[in-house]
């Protein structure tokens, strides 16, 4: 099938073959990858043999639960380049990701590793009902993030006409879509939501844009997000995931037919679900940790890494390929207060039931003495005007029974002025922990 066509309306033969053939295909390329890792990263070859396990001693898929877990620790320790699989001449581009403490996680990619990723890209797009005749802006960072030349590289493969906006500057983004009438948007969607705001600062209704799907990803968003989101820009929106460990957006992408939860491209990664404490490989449909194996990566294979993002495996739908759960959350981010788990999707979700609350809004978790305590920043509707002392607490009054009663913990509320949580220009920074370290 010629490239055009194939990105312009008919999916690839692999996104519609048989488990069976999937299930093959899958076998032949991990056994290559883990070859490949075990060869070329001194890393790999250690843990394995301290493992007692040797990439010729995989027979089948299930097998690769023997092999050694890999964790971000593992990429801080080899910084920058011990991971890298082959020669730095081989190296077309360099990623990173900072994370808020130490070292940031270096990754690399071949030219063929980039050309992967921008079909990958590119598939997600189409999955997301993008054709070459869209405009597409993107709105992620460009730079070590991997977010916006990944979003780039897939529009230009799809054929689209990229606006390469980056994050940040909320008033240019609103003139760009005025003026270059893009159908397609790629950012987060806290930050579609600024966007959205800002809009409505101009007097613009943020329905009438040109902008028709949304693909919003690098960052945990809930269900109620996505209809608050939808309903006020007047557009579909779709879930884009990856990690740059992985290779970065595109490793799963939710079809825009279903919108049921990414489907993940399991000709090129190779996922499973892991009980978190105890690392045992839990069964489809349950609960747990993400974990991934890439099949085709040169510059940097990974195998067997702890995502840390907390979901679940579910069967294909429009595709033959597995889904996921929307993220829960990540196993760091969850928060234990007075012993309740508590992530920060739950309060969302409460947020946006609510009705007259906008889904800006930030945890704070403190101690005194030896209790937790929860408080929540949220800024009301701007539609509802200035509010009074009385109509304040009012809405923390409610917020509080409905976080009560359906996340199970007190929280204390507080409803700011409109612009009062900080904004993010890329992910949201949805937690302050004001406990003490250690
Ligand atoms: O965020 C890659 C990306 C860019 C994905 C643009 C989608 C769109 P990192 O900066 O390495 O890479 O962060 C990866 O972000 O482990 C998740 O915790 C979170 N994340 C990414 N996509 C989603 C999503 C990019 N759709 C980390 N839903 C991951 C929830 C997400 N969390």
């Amino acid at each position: 099938m010629n490239a055009a066509k194939q990105v312009n309306g008919l999916l690839e033969s692999v996104e519609t073959c048989s488990t069976d053939e999937l299930r093959a295909l899958q076998l032949q390329r991990l056994r290559w990858s883990l070859n490949h890792a075990y060869k070329n990263v001194p890393f790999y070859r250690a843990s394995f043999d301290a493992a007692g396990v040797h990439p010729s001693e995989l027979a089948r898929l299930e097998d690769l639960a023997r092999f050694p877990f890999t964790l971000k620790s593992d990429l801080r320790d080899n910084y920058p380049f011990g991971m890298v699989a082959t020669p730095m001449e081989d190296v077309v581009r360099i990623h990173a990701s900072s994370g808020t403490t130490g070292r940031p996680t270096v990754v690399t990619y071949t030219r063929n590793d980039i050309d992967v990723w921008a079909n990958l890209v590119a598939r997600s797009m189409r999955a997301a009902g993008v054709t070459s005749r869209d405009i597409v802006q993107v709105s992620y960072g460009y730079g070590l993030f991997t977010g916006g030349l990944g979003a780039h590289y897939g529009a230009e493969r799809l054929g689209c006409a990229v606006i390469p906006m980056s994050g940040g500057q909320t008033e240019k983004q609103v003139q760009l879509i005025r003026d270059f009438q893009p159908t397609v948007i790629m950012v987060t969607p806290s930050y579609m939501l600024n966007i959205a705001d800002e809009f409505e600062r101009q007097g613009l209704d943020p329905r009438k844009s040109s902008l028709r799907v949304g693909i919003f990803g690098a960052e945990p968003w809930t269900n109620a997000m996505r209809e608050e989101i939808e309903e006020r820009m007047g557009l579909d929106a779709v879930d884009i995931y990856g990690l740059s460990e992985v290779m970065g957006p595109g490793v799963a992408q939710e079809c825009l037919e279903t919108k049921d939860g990414p489907t993940i491209w399991e000709d090129f990664f190779y996922p499973e679900i892991i009980d978190p404490d105890t690392g045992e490989v839990l069964p489809d449909g349950e609960e747990g940790e993400l974990v991934f194996t890439s099949l085709v990566k040169e510059a940097f294979p990974i195998i067997r890494y702890r995502s840390r993002d907390l979901s679940r495996l579910l069967p294909g739908t429009a595709r033959t390929m597995r889904r996921m759960d929307r993220i829960t959350g990540r196993s760091d981010d969850m928060l234990i207060i007075r012993g309740v788990n508590v992530f920060p999707s739950q309060v969302e979700e409460r947020i946006c039931a609510h009705g007259k609350l906008a889904p800006h809004y930030q945890l704070e978790v403190s101690r005194e003495g030896n209790v937790d305590s929860l408080a929540v920043r949220v800024e009301p509707q701007p539609s509802l005007g200035q509010l009074t002392e009385a109509e304040r607490k009012a809405l923390g009054q409610e917020l509080a029974h409905s976080i009560k009663s359906y996340v199970g913990i007190t929280a204390a509320i507080e409803i700011v002025n409109v612009g009062g949580v900080e904004r993010s220009q890329g992910k949201a920074k949805r937690v302050v922990d004001l406990r003490p370290k250690g």
